[in-house]
């Protein structure tokens, strides 16, 4: 926990004392974050207690990624666009959970500044076995003038990103985001109900030596994928292999683990996914927004993930993800194993 002056330093006053660093704003994108820092610790209260509340297993519904929806993603989505909506300073949402583009059609915030998209509640298949889940969001400012959102307000690359973040629901709640002035993490302390200022200016080491990924798609992966998780295994003292291999699945925890210890995270094209798993704009964007601010680096094994020029609310990218010698490795060797790969 940071003590500024003898005081914990909670999630708003940091806000506050960053919105200093932005000359235009007037307090919007604070209030914007604000918003997020509230359905989060609302959400929390139903995930630590999802054994306890009928809210799990499968909600009966199938979402737009053809998945079995859980009572979870159902309640985290409701909770975070609700938040959205009375905050009034988003005028559109673009969730894994909703087809099409959200209208926070309410009278404060059809003119907001900004859409949000967001991963309401990463990790489904963990929620019934209580292992580690989250919630992706990232930031934009509109595109359009007035009005309604819509869904050109969401093509944007992650370069226009104004601010993202995720929440990891695990043995803490911590809420990490970035405004493109470094990585912060904020540990929720429940006896004050407040996210308090833990991990300030995080930075992901260069080198690592776990990685991260399903290898039970061994046979679907590139040629360029299954020779870097050959080096991985590999004995080789001076280098530090054999890397650990974990794998949580859930990309948030995944993510979370090789920011603090260093690691590389991989999702590849596969046989299932041709294009990747991954969504770009509400798993993808943030968390390779964040990466990079925090010394790391995000691509699809050819390009900056961030440069991905987006066609569709819901696109698949593949995804390589971590510290940056590592990153640099894996795609060396799909530039080497499978050129043919290169991606759009
Ligand atoms: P979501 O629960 O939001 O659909 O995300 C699940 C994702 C991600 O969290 C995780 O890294 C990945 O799915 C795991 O996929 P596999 O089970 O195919 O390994
Ligand atoms: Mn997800
Ligand atoms: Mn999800």
């Amino acid at each position: 926990m940071i003590v500024h002056k003898n005081q914990v330093v909670t999630l708003g006053q940091f806000i506050i004392e960053r919105q200093a660093d932005f000359p235009y704003a007037k307090g919007e994108l604070s209030r914007l974050l604000r918003d997020i820092g509230i359905a989060s610790k609302i959400v929390n209260r139903e995930v630590n207690k999802a054994g306890l509340v009928d809210i799990l297993g499968e909600a009966g519904e199938i979402n737009i990624q053809g998945e079995n929806v859980k009572k979870l993603d159902v309640f985290a989505n409701e909770q975070f666009i609700s938040a959205l909506t009375s905050g009034g300073e988003c005028c559109a949402v673009g969730s894994e959970e909703n087809e099409h583009v959200v209208d926070i059609n309410s009278l404060v915030s059809k003119n907001a500044k900004y859409v949000v998209a967001i991963d309401p509640l990463d990790g489904s298949s963990n929620i019934d076995v209580n292992v580690s889940i989250g919630t992706i969001f990232s930031i934009y400012r509109r595109t359009s003038l007035s009005g309604p959102g819509t869904l050109q307000d969401f093509m944007q690359r992650g370069t226009e990103q104004v601010a993202a973040g995720y929440v990891i629901y695990g043995s803490s709640t911590m809420l990490v985001y970035t405004t493109g002035r470094g990585v912060n993490g904020f540990t929720l302390d429940p006896s004050i109900g407040e996210f308090c200022l833990s991990h300030p200016n995080m930075k992901i080491p260069k080198e690592g030596n776990i990685y991260s990924i399903n290898e039970g798609n061994y046979v679907h992966f590139p040629d360029g994928i299954k020779k870097y998780i050959k080096y991985c295994q590999e004995d080789h003292k001076p280098s530090n292999r054999p890397y650990s291999s974990r794998y949580i699945g859930s990309l948030v925890a995944d993510f979370h683990r090789n920011l603090i210890k260093g690691g590389i995270f991989i999702y590849p094209a596969t046989a299932k996914s041709p294009k990747g798993k991954l969504r770009l704009l509400y798993e993808c964007n943030p968390i390779a927004f964040i990466i990079e601010q925090a010394g790391g680096k995000a691509s699809n094994g050819f390009k900056r993930i961030l440069e991905i020029e987006p066609k569709d609310l819901h696109q698949r990218t593949p995804l390589i993800i971590g510290s940056l010698q590592m990153v640099e490795k894996a795609e060396d060797f799909m530039l080497k194993f499978s050129p043919a790969e290169v991606q759009v």
